[in-house]
């Protein structure tokens, strides 16, 4: 890959995602991209680029994003912001006479994170008390999305679910699933899934949050854009709403707006729900070297991303991502309970 390939490469992953590649991550662009060029029979990446670009085939923009997106993700990862959410976002819930919690799940991966929420909820939120919680899982990338929708993991993925819990949350695969779990629809049916965009303005979503975990994503940003998100965030939050970012994703530079918890939890300043104000000092900038940004262009559904109607977070389930039958679990070859899911309705 020639430099200038790369520097095209990373401007247009920067203006259809908002991500920043830094300078170092060329070989890794490489990498990815090249079984894309190895599939087109291609012999350059700028004549790969110039296909995406071109849209030519419309879906191959979506290949180029799945390919660079960088999708770690664990049950149970960091903890502590699980056990925040038991023992402050609830209770503080409960005292205020509210038994209905809205959750947004912003960067869901492969969907360890939307299921831990999910074993969280359905463990101290029972709808048997009353409770009505629900859960958006959305995430940019269509091929980790797809298989957040599938729930089904490899058992050595698992080491971090407490027994208890994985024992009455999954169940396990016997003959050719054997050494795979798959979510009971008890968790299923808390989670609605779909793809989106952060840097998309607007959002397809007219639910208020009364937390949003956005965890290790903002990372990938670069200050502006991070500014942005943020402040939409908030715009998106009820005003007693949570905040919970990845373990180094500081944003003490937007104290105006999140009053940090401690931890990377951060709870909105109050006042009204639509911040006025931006932050006085947004702080120094740490993002990577990279070519003058031109104006982003609106992403609209023309050019291969799946466009969704502005809905509340009920309706989201019309646009799914795709998930391939032929991968789905049978019932068969699970000891208990289907597979199939009741879609989460949420409003
Ligand atoms: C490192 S994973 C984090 C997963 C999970 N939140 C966690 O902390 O375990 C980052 C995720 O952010 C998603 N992502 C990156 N840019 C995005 C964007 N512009 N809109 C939505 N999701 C994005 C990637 O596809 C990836 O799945």
């Amino acid at each position: 890959m020639r430099e200038e390939e790369f520097a095209a490469i990373r401007q247009y992953l920067y203006d259809e995602t908002g991500i920043s590649l830094s300078a170092g991550k060329r070989d890794m662009a490489c990498s990815r991209l090249a079984k894309r060029l190895r599939h087109f029979g291609l012999n350059s990446y700028s004549a790969y680029l110039r296909k995406v670009q071109d849209g030519d085939p419309p879906t191959e923009r979506q290949e180029f994003i799945n390919c660079l997106t960088t999708n770690k993700t664990d049950f149970f990862r960091e903890p502590h912001h699980f056990d925040f959410l038991r023992d402050t976002v609830i209770p503080q819930l409960r005292a205020s006479g509210r038994k209905r919690l809205r959750l947004w799940c912003a960067a869901s991966s492969t969907g360890e994170e939307p299921y831990t929420l999910a074993m969280t909820l359905r463990e101290h939120c029972p709808a048997s008390e009353g409770w009505d919680a629900r859960i958006l899982a959305s995430d940019i990338d269509t091929s980790v999305l797809a298989h957040a929708e599938r729930g089904v993991y490899d058992l050595d993925r698992a080491g971090d679910i407490p027994p208890a819990m994985l024992h009455k949350y999954f169940l396990r695969g016997t003959g050719a699933k054997a050494g795979k779990i798959s979510a009971r629809p008890e968790l299923r049916e808390l989670l609605t899934f779909r793809q989106i965009n952060l840097i998309e303005e607007p959002w397809p979503i007219r639910a208020q949050f009364d937390v949003i975990f956005c965890r290790n994503v903002v990372i990938y940003f670069d200050r502006d854009t991070q500014h942005k998100l943020l402040t939409r965030f908030a715009a998106q939050l009820d005003p007693n709403g949570f905040l919970f970012l990845g373990h180094s994703e500081n944003i003490h530079w937007l104290a105006d707006t999140f009053a940090p918890l401690g931890s990377t939890v951060y709870k909105m300043r109050g006042g009204p729900t639509r911040p006025r104000r931006r932050a006085r000092c947004p702080g120094p900038r740490r993002a990577p070297k990279r070519p003058p940004r031109p104006a982003r262009r609106p992403r609209l559904r023309s050019r291969g991303l799946r466009k969704t109607s502005t809905t509340s977070f009920s309706a989201t389930s019309r646009r799914r991502a795709a998930r391939p039958s032929s991968r789905r679990c049978s019932a068969r070859a699970w000891p208990r309970a289907s597979t199939t899911r009741k879609r989460a309705s949420v409003g």
